[in-house]
């Protein structure tokens, strides 16, 4: 008999479904008898005991599903150790929840600060394994997390679609890709929708090297330019500025983000017409891509494997095409960011891709 408890936490993506179902389906052959708990809205579910007993049936027929059937919140990993407003101590509460069920382990689905929650309920003796989930593949110890390849095809669609009206109207065309901290996803769209500068946050960008290469272009006879730009996109004058200084000029900006402030400098330093358009939280958004149904039934497999064997405290990643068990210990806390110096972006500015610097 095994006594499993499943949630999904923070920002949702397109394979979360496929996830819990590789899990279940994995166990399902194990031949033990299986009790599934699935607790709703994340960490919340496990605070406050909003849960539901599942049966595999509820996780058949969920592989191209979108979202997730247990919902998702924010729980931020810093107030985890902060009472909420009841004077309830979350911690004591999830730990009271796995053992009033008596589970044999926790499977938790989610990103970097879901993964530091996973790793802080391991140190306080719950049996956990983390599955890396996050469109922005920012996740330290797996080349890649689920959601990833199905919101890069939806970013890359987008600027697809950007290419005609730009190309017809000759103008200048920002795409916003979502990545506040990385720039793995407007790194990866921007090449693979042909974008002609592309900007992410572990390059500050000079406003005027961006102005050049669209000028650039407008020498050569090509009548638009496309540019990728992430959300968390930052000038080299604002890299300078402290946390709290950054802050304070977000907050105070008469720009609802970044790509408006870079079109509005574009406009202004080169007299050309700008349009920026911002996918949103459609890049999270319809079915997970062939890509990342393989990936999660073969870490929903996997995962199953380890709770088989009773091996616990590891997020279940991916690395040169291996499942693998990496010590929670090890990668909780830690980002993984585009390194400004590496193959991939020596490639694409070898290609002429500007990336501001
Ligand atoms: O972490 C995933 C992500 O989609 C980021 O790319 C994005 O910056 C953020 O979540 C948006 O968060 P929210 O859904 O809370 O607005």
């Amino acid at each position: 008999m095994k006594r499993i408890g499943i949630l999904t936490s923070g920002g949702d993506c397109q394979a979360l479904n496929a996830a819990m179902r590789g899990v279940v389906k994995g166990l399902s052959t194990s031949g033990d008898t299986l009790e599934i708990y699935g607790f709703y809205d994340g960490y919340k579910g496990l605070i406050y005991g909003n849960y539901r007993y599942l049966t595999s049936q509820d996780f058949s027929g969920i592989l191209t599903k979108g979202g997730t059937i247990l919902g998702t919140s924010r729980q931020p990993f810093k107030q985890m150790r902060v009472p909420d407003e009841n004077g309830l101590d979350k911690v004591e509460a999830m730990k009271h929840t796995y053992h009033k069920l008596n589970l044999d382990c926790l499977v938790i689905l989610g990103g970097n600060g879901t993964q530091k929650t996973a790793n802080l309920l391991r140190e306080e003796g719950l049996n956990v394994l983390h599955l890396p989930k996050t469109i922005d593949n920012d996740i330290w110890g797996t080349d890649i997390t689920f959601g990833f390849q199905s919101a890069l095809n939806i970013a890359t669609n987008t600027i697809d679609c950007i290419h005609t009206t730009a190309a017809s109207h000759n103008r200048v065309f920002i795409v916003e890709v979502m990545g506040h901290k990385v720039g793995w996803l407007p790194l990866h769209a921007g090449i693979a929708g042909g974008a002609d500068i592309i900007l992410i946050p572990e390059i500050p960008y000079d406003i005027e090297k961006v102005v050049e290469a669209v000028n650039r272009r407008t020498r050569q006879g090509k009548g638009f330019t496309i540019l990728a730009v992430a959300e968390g996109a930052i000038s080299v004058e604002n890299a300078k500025l402290s946390k709290k200084e950054f802050k304070e000029m977000v907050n105070t900006s008469q720009f609802p983000s970044v790509s408006y402030e870079v079109a509005d400098q574009i406009a202004q330093k080169t007299g050309r017409d700008v349009r920026v358009t911002v996918p949103g939280h459609m890049q999270r958004g319809g079915s997970p891509c062939a890509y990342d149904r393989v990936l999660c039934t073969q870490l929903g497999a996997a995962a199953a494997q380890a709770i088989e064997e009773k091996d616990y405290g590891y997020m279940i990643a991916m690395v040169n095409g291996q499942t693998t068990r990496v010590p929670l210990s090890e990668a909780a806390g830690r980002l993984k960011t585009v390194d400004p110096d590496c193959q991939l972006v020596q490639e694409a500015k070898k290609v002429g891709i500007c990336f501001g610097d």
